[in-house]
């Protein structure tokens, strides 16, 4: 009988000693001003980010408080009067990164405007994602990580070495009014063989729930942004230029992705403004309820919209291991201008892996011939 209320008043104690520490961490504004000083900084739930360049082969990680507010601020150089200052810049290395991770739930990020930069150039070689001799431990990982839920707003992103956001957020997640800006990749260089020097720089690499995408500009030589697992997705008013257009897949086996709306996005100079793309191999996956409105695109170099169930292949001989249904188009028009020799429609599913009808009376396409079409549930287009 003794034993028991001292058993309890040792769990209040040890539950006292935590709570302290930590309540008083929250009265802090941490600054962050060079990697050193992350690890004090995260202790607070405000912090600001100043300029500064992080060490080469070293990630900048802030594994946040729940509830964190955190600001790329301005810092006042006199002796540098005309350089913008409040940027981050990384050191160049090859290595798999990433070179910034964020985590924590209920977080504010606001960049205010100001950039990361990749060091793109050094990295580039025409090969991206697929090495190359000059290029022996080549950025083969995502190098952005974000993985929080809150807001993540006003960043920019200039020359990424490979791909850009790669979002697994634990809760709701809106990431808006963000610039990716990889055109520089467009040139060839010394290394990439006539080829544009960025390559695989995937915009944002979707596998998630509950996230919002809007407002955002990416400029690059992939997916713009490309959702391969997950459900309640919005992706919205964002402009899409030089690369692949907004893409679900590919899906391979065993992912599900549903319940994705692509609204009033604008795509264009790429090779297609739509995509659905599964695995030719895959087995027990499904797409479903994806609806697009609104979207504009022009310039379509490949296709206006492709459904093909032949990845890796492009319309090779499709599998049917993945279900897609509900694929609309549907509420405001959606607007395409494809090239002339682009196939402005092209959809190839496997045996019986495409089902239901799917409404596209709301899909406009001028320019471009039909490309093969072989499921016969597309509706509301034909007239
Ligand atoms: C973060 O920046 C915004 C915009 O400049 C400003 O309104 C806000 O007060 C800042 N918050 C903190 C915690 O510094
Ligand atoms: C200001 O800029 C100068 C010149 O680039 C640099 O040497 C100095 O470290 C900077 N000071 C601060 C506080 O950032
Ligand atoms: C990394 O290399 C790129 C391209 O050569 C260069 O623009 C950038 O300044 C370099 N970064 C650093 C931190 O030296
Ligand atoms: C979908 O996400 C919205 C926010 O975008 C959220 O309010 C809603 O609860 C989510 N729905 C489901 C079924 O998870
Ligand atoms: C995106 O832009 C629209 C239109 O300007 C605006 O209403 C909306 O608030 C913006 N979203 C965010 C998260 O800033
Ligand atoms: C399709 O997805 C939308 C957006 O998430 C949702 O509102 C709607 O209920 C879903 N429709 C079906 C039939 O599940
Ligand atoms: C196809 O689109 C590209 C831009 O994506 C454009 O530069 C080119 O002139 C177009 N070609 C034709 C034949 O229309």
């Amino acid at each position: 009988m003794v034993l028991f209320p001292l058993v309890l008043l040792s769990s209040v104690v040890v539950h006292v000693v935590w709570a302290v520490p930590s309540s008083a961490a929250t009265q802090c504004t941490g600054t962050i001003a060079s990697l050193g000083d992350v690890s004090a900084a995260i202790k607070c739930t405000t912090i600001d980010i100043m300029s500064f360049t992080v060490p080469a082969g070293e990630t900048f990680n802030l594994a946040l408080e729940d509830g964190t507010t955190v600001n790329m601020t301005h810092t006042f150089n006199m002796t540098r009067v005309s350089v913008t200052v409040g940027d981050i810049a990384f050191g160049n290395k090859t290595w798999d990164g990433p070179l910034f991770q964020i985590s924590g739930d209920n977080i504010v990020f606001n960049g205010n405007g100001h950039t990361f930069d990749g060091g793109g150039p050094f990295y580039w070689d025409g090969e991206g994602a697929n090495g190359g001799v000059t290029k022996p431990s080549p950025m083969m990982k995502r190098i952005w990580r974000i993985k929080i839920s809150g807001i993540f707003t006003n960043v920019n992103v200039v020359n990424s070495p490979e791909g850009v956001y790669s979002v697994s957020n634990p809760g709701l997640l809106t990431m808006s009014n963000l610039i990716i800006d990889d055109s520089d990749g467009n040139t060839p260089n010394s290394k990439s063989d006539g080829l544009p020097s960025g390559q695989s720089t995937v915009g944002f690499a979707v596998s998630t729930t509950k996230l919002i995408i809007e407002n955002s500009t990416i400029i690059n030589q992939d997916d713009c942004i490309a959702v391969d697992k997950g459900n309640n997705i919005t992706l919205r008013s964002n402009t899409c230029m030089g690369g692949n257009g907004i893409s679900i897949g590919p899906v391979s086996s065993g992912a599900t992705v549903s319940d994705v709306v692509i609204q009033n996005n604008n795509i264009i100079q790429s090779d297609q403004a739509i995509r659905i793309t599964t695995d030719a191999a895959a087995t027990d996956g499904s797409v479903t309820n994806v609806t697009y409105s609104g979207n504009t695109g022009s310039q379509l170099r490949m296709f206006g919209v492709l459904i093909d169930q032949s990845a890796p292949s492009i319309l090779g001989v499709p599998g049917n291991g993945v279900e897609i249904s509900g694929i609309t188009f549907m509420g405001s028009e959606n607007t395409l201008f494809v090239n002339e020799s682009a196939d402005n429609i092209a959809v190839n599913c496997g045996a019986g892996s495409c089902v239901g009808i799917w409404d596209w009376s709301a899909l406009t396409i001028n320019g471009g011939s039909y490309g093969p079409i072989n499921f016969c549930g597309i509706d509301g287009i034909w007239d």
